[in-house]
């Protein structure tokens, strides 16, 4: 089976093509038309003009996915299209797509949850073999800061997530806070290479004794409050006070992924969102499982696939398609606030 997946939740208009054997799953095709230039003169996303972008470019990217792939119509199966959660008008433009295409050329298609995109994205790893389960994963992007518990694929617990900023929202806050350009998390994350995690002791947000929520307000406010202190801003600061506040925002990350691990007996850990491309937060995860949790099996996504991406949409399309799981194309809709549950 082959099913092409449309992404256009938030910034980037994404198009993958994956074909299904024998449960291995191979990646064809996967083409994005980012919108990070056009959105960093305004330091952030801004939802009216993503949308257009995605209305001007979803086609085209389609186009050039399926030229990729060296495929025509006749040759995908079906399709799957981000129902939500995200940007309304700009998850309209991928819905309306998939809905006009499904009427005209008969495609079934699948609703794919944004979130379970995430959780499925470290399945197209190379050398993955079988996920086993429970699993917990933690998805960090910049909407997004969530421990879910994993019974199998389709069924979900939300076990913690974030009461205020999302934690790639608080890496591009500290960044325009620190004069980085967006997208913030990438320009912190070389920033704090070459500076000194210990200069600034910055809050971790633990929360109540074993929760497993996160807070991140009160970290960018700490760095906004230590900045305004300091007289003289030099290159060496920022990469100081970078460096201070990643390891700051990542330690509860580490923390909680362990104590929701435990609590769950997980056999697996997953990971995904934009912010799983930080090297630190994949290098410390992967040291507390070798070292806190022996039986378990860390299972990052190829760094490919942590921003948003249409393969991970459509990985998730095709175990849906494989279960018969199609929504007809008149009751396709956009779901900016869709809560990732068991259906
Ligand atoms: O998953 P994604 O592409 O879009 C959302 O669904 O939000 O994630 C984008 C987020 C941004 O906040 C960006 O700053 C962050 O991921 N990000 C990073 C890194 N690369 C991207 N954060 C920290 N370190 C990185 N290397
Ligand atoms: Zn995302």
């Amino acid at each position: 089976m082959r099913v092409l997946g449309i992404e256009t939740s938030c910034d980037d208009t994404a198009i993958g093509i994956v074909s299904s054997a024998n449960k291995k799953i191979a990646i064809e095709a996967s083409v994005t038309a980012s919108q990070v230039l056009t959105h960093r003169k305004y330091g952030g996303v801004v939802p009216e003009i993503a949308a257009r972008e995605h209305a001007l470019t979803i086609l085209p990217t389609i186009a050039a996915a399926m030229k990729s792939a060296k495929v025509g119509w006749k040759d995908i199966d079906a399709l799957a299209v981000t129902g939500g959660p995200g940007l309304n008008t700009a998850l309209l433009v991928g819905v309306e797509t998939a809905r006009t295409i499904s009427y005209t050329l008969n495609k079934p298609v699948v609703r794919v949850n944004h979130i379970e995109g995430h959780v499925v994205s470290s399945w197209a790893s190379p050398n993955v073999g079988t996920i086993r389960f429970p699993a917990v994963a933690l998805i960090v992007s910049g909407g997004h800061t969530e421990l879910i518990l994993v019974k199998d694929f389709g069924k979900y617990t939300l076990l913690g997530r974030t009461v205020d900023d999302a934690v790639g929202e608080a890496f591009d806050k500290v960044a325009k806070i620190l004069g980085l350009q967006y997208p913030g998390g990438p320009e912190i994350a070389r920033r704090a290479m070459l500076g000194n995690p210990n200069a600034f002791l910055f809050p971790r947000a633990f929360m109540k004794q074993g929760s497993l929520d996160f807070s991140y307000s009160g970290l960018k406010t700490s760095v906004l409050y230590a900045l305004q202190k300091q007289r003289n801003v030099t290159p060496t600061l920022v990469n100081d006070m970078a460096a201070s506040f990643q390891v700051a925002a990542i330690a509860p990350l580490i923390a909680k992924t362990r104590w929701a691990a435990e609590k769950v007996g997980a056999k697996t850990i997953l990971l995904g969102g934009g912010v799983a491309a930080n090297a630190m937060l994949r290098e410390k995860l992967q040291n507390m499982v070798t070292t806190e949790l022996p039986e378990t099996r860390f299972v990052p996504p190829v760094l490919s696939l942590c921003m948003d991406n249409g393969i991970m949409i459509a990985i998730a399309g095709t175990f849906r398609a494989q279960k018969k799981d199609f929504t007809p194309w008149k009751k396709l809709s956009a779901d900016p606030g869709w809560e990732l549950v068991d259906r």
